[in-house]
């Protein structure tokens, strides 16, 4: 059996509210893939349903062209790695991986040689005999995938099991967790709210938000070619302008940006947008560059209100003079450099950018995302659910 993983018309309610709605995809075997999406946008119930551990309202799961509805959860070729790991605290490392071996019946030998085999791999050797209160937070990690994977399975599911750990440690374990995934050529299937996660570790990702896929892609064409509004505010960072389609030429679109007068952007893939319809234009923070009143192409005239110095680039605040709208605006260091001193508080300072780099989409509400937390608010969930 390959460790490809298929949904099929899927559909999970809970009583009359839909957590899931219909959704169908194709996992590669052997691919690390990840869904993404802000809290209760339904990860752990689609990862639930891959695993057996709840049965579809609708729809079928099939893993390796065979379907699943009549495996229960210990007989289906996955295994699971919590958030909260759940390792045995008073067993050794050893015993932690070789628990679910026991239960199989697999002789003493041959589990000790696969538990030293695993830890070879997650980088313990020599851990096997310690209790894991004995480890930190990482090796833990690391003891719950060897345990995971002891018992062979073609697809390994992953529900934010880095969420518990520091930020170093975080950044470190996305590294050693693709590099197993290489190593063992297992199909990954990674949730989290973490767009750095999902962007950094994955061949692809779906983007989830109120129990819908909202795109499946590669990172790289998520970025640049979000094909919704939640997309575009949900990876990475955006500045959203609520416009109108004045005309269209190709891909090149005019708009009617109100008050703050006429922009341009590049339509969004498969995007129609008919004269005098309501879109919303995307401009990246990197993507805007300072100009002078002379220069051609769309400007954003602003007055700074703040300057956070990062090191390798330059985050300004700005309040765009028309609106009384923020515009968040990122400069290079060499950029900033060359206007230091015009990148204070309270300076006024016009923005341009190139068309191409702003994105054009249907004006779907998009989610507003809350800056302090990353978290998405989703405001007409609980709405949409009393329907
Ligand atoms: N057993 C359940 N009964 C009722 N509602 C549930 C149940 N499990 C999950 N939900 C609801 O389904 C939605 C998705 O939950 P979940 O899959 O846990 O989201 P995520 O993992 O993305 O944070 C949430 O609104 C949650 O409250
Ligand atoms: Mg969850």
């Amino acid at each position: 059996m390959d460790g490809s993983v298929r949904l099929d018309e899927v559909v999970m309610r809970f009583g009359d509210f839909t957590a899931i709605e219909r959704t169908s995809l194709e996992i590669g075997s052997g691919e690390f893939f990840s869904f993404l999406g802000p809290s209760g946008c339904g990860k752990t119930t689609l990862l639930n349903i891959i695993s057996g551990f709840l049965a579809p309202s609708e729809g079928q799961v099939f893993i390796g062209n065979e379907p699943m509805a009549r495996r229960a959860v210990n007989r289906r070729p996955t295994a699971m790695i919590f958030q909260n790991l759940a390792l045995f605290p008073l067993m050794t490392v050893f015993e932690n991986i070789e628990f679910g071996l026991e239960v199989r019946g697999v002789e003493k030998r041959k589990r000790r040689d696969t538990s030293e085999r695993l830890l070879a791999l997650v980088a313990l050797e020599g851990s096997g005999p310690k209790k894991v209160t004995e480890l930190s937070g990482g090796q833990k990690q690391r003891v719950a995938i060897a345990r995971a994977l002891a018992v062979e399975p073609r697809v390994l599911l992953l529900d934010e099991p880095l969420s518990a750990l520091d930020l170093k440690l975080r950044q470190r374990m996305r590294a050693e967790l693709k590099a197993i995934q290489r190593k063992t050529g297992i199909t990954f299937i990674y949730i989290t709210h973490d767009q750095g996660e999902a962007l950094t570790m994955s061949d692809r990702v779906a983007v989830m938000s109120a129990g819908r896929i909202q795109q499946v892609a590669d990172p790289m064409t998520l970025y640049r070619a979000p094909a919704t509004g939640f997309v575009a505010a949900f990876v990475g960072e955006n500045n959203r302008f609520e416009t109108t389609v004045v005309d269209r030429e190709g891909e090149r679109v005019r708009l009617d940006a109100g008050t703050l007068g006429e922009l341009a952007g590049r339509a969004g893939e498969g995007v129609s947008l008919s004269n005098g319809k309501s879109v919303a234009l995307f401009v990246r923070p990197e993507h805007l560059r300072p100009v002078t009143p002379d220069s051609p192409g769309p400007q954003l005239d602003t007055e700074i209100e703040a300057v956070h110095f990062e090191g390798a680039w330059v985050m300004l605040e700005t309040r765009l003079l028309a609106s009384g709208e923020t515009l968040r605006v990122q400069l290079g260091h060499e950029i900033s450099r060359h206007y230091a001193d015009a990148l204070s508080v309270g300076q006024r300072m016009g923005f341009g950018y190139d068309p191409q780099d702003a994105v054009v989409l249907p004006d779907d509400g998009s989610p507003v995302v809350d800056e302090a937390t990353g978290e998405v608010r989703e405001a007409d969930r609980q709405a949409r659910s009393h329907v």
